[in-house]
């Protein structure tokens, strides 16, 4: 029997392509050459080695042009990442292609990266390593680069799903006070003593801090808008992690000129890469390029268990464990 083709998007970590390759007739990309940004591009790369599966990314051009022009071979696409956002998931239904993705395994990574992103706003971390880089530093001084403790400070984690209950976890260990917003009150046990906000004026008037773990999408489209922000407290702290399109960023760069917002600290961007430049000139934002899993270890989970799907899809027929359509 011959291997399933699996078109894999993007270049992965060595580990993760050599059991694809063992697997699988495996058509890497080891440039990272960034094709598949153009949906049109990955339909006609499937056409021409009749994948039988697709092993995406975040950020590739799975819509609803693209899968419609799949070739009948495509059973399944599988996206290296816990967000799928970028793919057309009722145009794939529709299609009869299984979906499937990798939630779980990055969940503490990418709170390491809100919290890192939480204390660099907090402690003017950027601020204090640019001075020091640029030779500018003449010494300590008693009234320099002064931040906030996050100590003591009421955190809203908007999104209280598994990123986010690490986070509240971590936020623990620094003694703060943790709020959330979600559909539904949780269970005690998932709680673990953070307060939730049944509507989002309370939320957003109780909190010191916001970090977003809400899904990309229209649903969460520009949430963190002006009139939002205006009901957060002056000197509050905004961080994203999640998705960059659920902050508005006209009225965040607003707010942080103003000083409504003390500081922020971004790892995603509505648009991305593409940065609005008003982020750019402004000192009080700390700015990281979607590093949210990117450690080894996790990269390397993400690639078995996006693999774990798509084996249980073209080689053993089974029900895959990560299905999302
Ligand atoms: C995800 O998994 O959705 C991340 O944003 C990509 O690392």
């Amino acid at each position: 029997m011959p291997k399933p083709v699996l078109l894999v998007t993007r270049k992965l970590p060595d580990a993760i392509e050599a059991r694809a390759s063992r697997d699988y007739d495996a058509r890497l990309n080891p440039q990272d050459e960034m094709w598949a940004t153009d949906g049109a591009e990955i339909a006609r790369r499937a056409q021409e080695v009749g994948a039988a599966g697709i092993l995406g990314a975040a950020g590739d051009a799975l819509n609803t042009a693209c899968i419609e022009a799949l070739p009948e071979s495509v059973k399944v696409i599988a996206t290296f990442s816990v967000g799928f956002d970028h793919i057309d998931i009722a145009a794939a239904k529709a299609r009869g292609i299984v979906v499937v993705n990798t939630p779980e395994v990055l969940s503490f990574a990418t709170a390491e990266t809100a919290f890192t992103l939480m204390l660099m706003a907090a402690r003017r971390a950027g601020e204090g390593e640019r001075m020091v880089r640029a030779g500018q530093w003449k010494g300590w001084a008693p009234t320099q680069l002064l931040g906030v403790t996050l100590e003591g400070k009421k955190l809203g984690i908007l999104g209280f799903g598994r990123i986010g209950r690490e986070l509240a976890a971590m936020a623990r260990g620094f003694r703060m006070e943790i709020h959330y917003r979600d559909i539904q009150k949780l269970p005690p046990e998932v709680e673990q003593g953070a307060i939730y906000h049944d509507n989002e004026d309370s939320f957003l008037g109780a909190i010191n801090i916001i970090s977003m773990h809400v899904p990309g999408g229209d649903a969460n489209r520009h949430w963190l808008n002006a009139e939002r922000i205006a009901k957060m407290k002056k000197g509050s702290l905004v961080v994203n992690s999640g998705r960059g399109v659920s902050v508005h960023d006209e009225s965040l760069i607003a707010a942080l000129k103003s000083g409504h917002i003390r500081a922020a600290g971004l790892d995603v961007y509505d648009g991305e890469p593409k940065v609005n430049p008003g982020y750019l000139t402004l000192a009080n934002v700390a700015l990281l390029p979607h590093l949210g899993s990117a450690t080894i270890e996790v990269r390397d989970a993400m690639g078995n268990r996006a693999l774990e799907n798509l084996d249980a899809v073209l080689l053993t027929g089974t029900a895959p464990p990560h299905r999302v359509a």
